[in-house]
């Protein structure tokens, strides 16, 4: 398989501290962009629990790329980027 073609897997953290700095906010509106942007074939959602990393959260990765103080205006930005990159990988979006 091209792995240029395989689903841009999006890893939100799930623990308590990113849960509740952020993440369960950030996960609705990953999911309602997804769904909205008809991107269920091209990304993979899934969750973690806590990295350790928690007191630079709200933490979730795209495509294994770390990013953490992942606020609702940051994480606007990533999910602009993530509807080009599906455009450009699978012709989608
Ligand atoms: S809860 Fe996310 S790193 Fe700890």
């Amino acid at each position: 398989m091209n792995p240029n073609q395989s689903p841009i897997e999006i890893v939100v953290c799930l623990g308590s501290s990113c849960f509740a700095r952020g993440n369960s906010q950030n996960l609705a509106t990953i999911n309602a962009y997804v769904q909205s942007h008809g991107l269920n074939a091209s990304t993979h959602l899934t969750g973690k629990l806590c990295q350790d990393e928690c007191m630079q959260g709200p933490n979730l990765s795209i495509d294994g790329e770390v990013h953490h103080g992942v606020t609702a205006a940051k994480l606007r930005e990533l999910l602009e980027q993530l509807g080009q990159t599906t455009r450009g990988r699978h012709g989608t979006a």
